[in-house]
């Protein structure tokens, strides 16, 4: 017998959490969507005006919904005991102790979520592991529920990993390449994957929509998000053989890309990939492979993080090594501090290793980034893992809200993150108030390179060597 689902609750107002949710409760006017988060921070900022994260097209949903069947609150027992569907959203960082440290998912928030469902719940629920890196969590979600039940509840666990992208996240969820829906394959699993289907079918086709076993779902996200950092590991790797032997990454990206087999995307050379999927992503799926006796692939998977390091580096190395092979106390200004466009979100920046890589080599740096907050690059590159002298670096960085002030008197502009505006810039002025000569280190490949050789500009990027500029 099918149950109607009327009310979903989801635990973690993240990235994740909250703008999935928000896009379901748009797409479901029939169905009552609760989110709910352990911080009151988060949960008053998702009631106000200026939501907790910036996703373009995300202010609006939420403005449609908000108070007619999307729901932001601190309770979490009531949202559970009401939801017949809980999804769970919540971080799972790599591990930073213990076993496993560096490298293994830290599963204790899901293991929290799924004790307080225990707990809570009174009737039948369909539990739903979204977090993003889900690889077991499915697994210790119904042993935990399994060991917990009371008469009249039960559960059923199912995996329905997210794959937005940060910037594009309503876009990707509105309209996405396919959905999974992992479960038990017993007529209960089966029942509550026609369930999530059901909520998934007011607005993605059937086709869109795969339904496979738990740890083939599971494991999917993992795959899904390693191979995509593998090719930006791949193209990188060809970057250095390109400037090494003056072949132009872009022209061979291009003409490699268009093998049908191959496709264009995720072919960018650049400072490397960062986020909160990739690098924690691969890490997790090597400390699968070491925990199943598997060390080629561990090692295969390893080393696409590797490049991913030494993309960052080399990078970092260069602009020191173009600068008279000295940056103390010279004044650079930084474009760009997020980890991609359209996002104000600096977890595993590229922009965080190079400029914390300039900062203790002594340079003066003058940051400015269209979205990123001033307390949260403070605070990114003068935390205890970024550096043991918080108070020498703290005084090395400056923050600027308009990128014409943040070029006076800098001896290199360096661009760390793709944003569109870089790409419209007035060079010219720029350069008339730097000194000279004027270097600019195109981190992206995004500005037209030609045309600020011509201004003057030492230019440098990644993949491609110019020849010295002489004016
Ligand atoms: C390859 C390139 O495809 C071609 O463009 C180039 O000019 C020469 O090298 P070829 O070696 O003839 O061509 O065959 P290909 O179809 O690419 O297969 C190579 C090997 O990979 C085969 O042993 C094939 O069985 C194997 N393969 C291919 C897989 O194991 N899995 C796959 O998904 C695809
Ligand atoms: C990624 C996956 O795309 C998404 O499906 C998954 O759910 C979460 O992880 P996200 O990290 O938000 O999403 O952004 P993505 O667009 O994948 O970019 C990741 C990083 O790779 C960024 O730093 C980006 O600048 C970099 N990148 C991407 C490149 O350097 N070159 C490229 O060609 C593409
Ligand atoms: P993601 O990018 O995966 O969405 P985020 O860190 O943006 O991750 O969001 C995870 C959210 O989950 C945070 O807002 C955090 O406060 C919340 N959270 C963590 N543990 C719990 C818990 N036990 N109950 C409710 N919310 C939680």
């Amino acid at each position: 017998i099918s149950m109607v689902i009327k009310n979903v609750c989801c635990i973690g107002a993240g990235y994740v959490g909250g703008s999935s949710c928000s896009v379901l409760a748009w797409k479901c006017p029939d169905i009552h969507v609760h989110v709910v988060d352990v911080s009151h921070d988060t949960i008053k900022q998702w009631n106000s005006h200026n939501l907790p994260i910036y996703e373009p097209g995300l202010d609006e949903v939420v403005k449609e919904c908000r108070g007619c069947n999307l729901f932001f609150s601190n309770d979490i027992d009531r949202a559970v005991r009401e939801a017949d569907m809980i999804f769970i959203s919540v971080n799972t960082p790599t591990k930073t102790y213990g076993i496993g440290k560096g490298k293994a998912a830290d599963l204790q928030y899901v293991e929290v979520c799924a004790r307080k469902i225990a707990e809570v719940a009174n009737g039948p629920k369909i539990v739903v592991e979204k977090s993003t890196v889900p690889i077991q969590a499915a697994q210790f979600i119904t042993h935990i529920l399994a060991a917990n039940t009371k008469p009249g509840v039960s559960f059923q666990v199912l995996s329905n990993p997210e794959f937005l992208a940060e910037g594009t996240a309503i876009e990707n969820l509105v309209n996405p390449d396919r959905v999974l829906i992992g479960g038990e394959e017993s007529s209960g699993g089966e029942s509550a994957m026609e369930e999530l289907t059901w909520i998934y079918h007011h607005w993605i086709p059937q086709h869109n929509i795969i339904t496979l076993s738990t740890w083939s779902s599971q494991l999917t996200k993992l795959a899904s998000n390693a191979f995509l950092a593998q090719r930006v590991s791949s193209i990188n790797a060809i970057s250095a053989v390109c400037e090494a032997i003056g072949a132009d990454v872009s022209q061979v990206a291009d003409a490699v890309g268009r093998d049908s087999r191959i496709g264009s995307k995720f072919l960018h050379a650049s400072v490397g990939f960062g986020g909160s999927c990739f690098e924690k992503d691969l890490l997790s799926l090597v400390y699968i492979a070491e925990s199943l006796n598997l060390p080629e692939v561990a090692r295969y998977w390893q080393h696409v993080n590797d490049i991913n390091h030494y993309q960052r580096t080399r990078f970092g190395q260069r602009i020191t090594a173009s600068l008279f092979n000295t940056v103390t106390d010279k004044a650079l200004a930084v474009f760009g501090f997020a980890f991609k466009k359209n996002t104000g979100d600096t977890r595993e920046s590229p922009a965080r290793c190079i400029c914390s890589q300039l900062l203790e080599e002594g340079a003066r740096i003058n940051i400015y980034d269209p979205k990123v907050e001033r307390q949260q690059i403070m605070n990114d590159l003068t935390s205890t893992k970024a550096t043991s002298e918080p108070e020498r670096i703290q005084k090395l960085i400056h923050i600027y809200t308009d990128p014409y002030q943040a070029v006076i008197d800098t001896h290199a502009i360096v661009i760390l993150t793709e944003w569109d505006e870089f790409k419209s810039y007035d060079y010219k002025k720029m350069l008339s108030v730097m000194k000279k000569p004027a270097f600019l280190f195109d981190g992206r490949k995004i500005i037209d390179h030609e045309a600020v050789i011509k201004l003057g500009f030492n230019t440098h990027t990644i993949g491609k060597k110019f020849t010295p500029n002489t004016l």
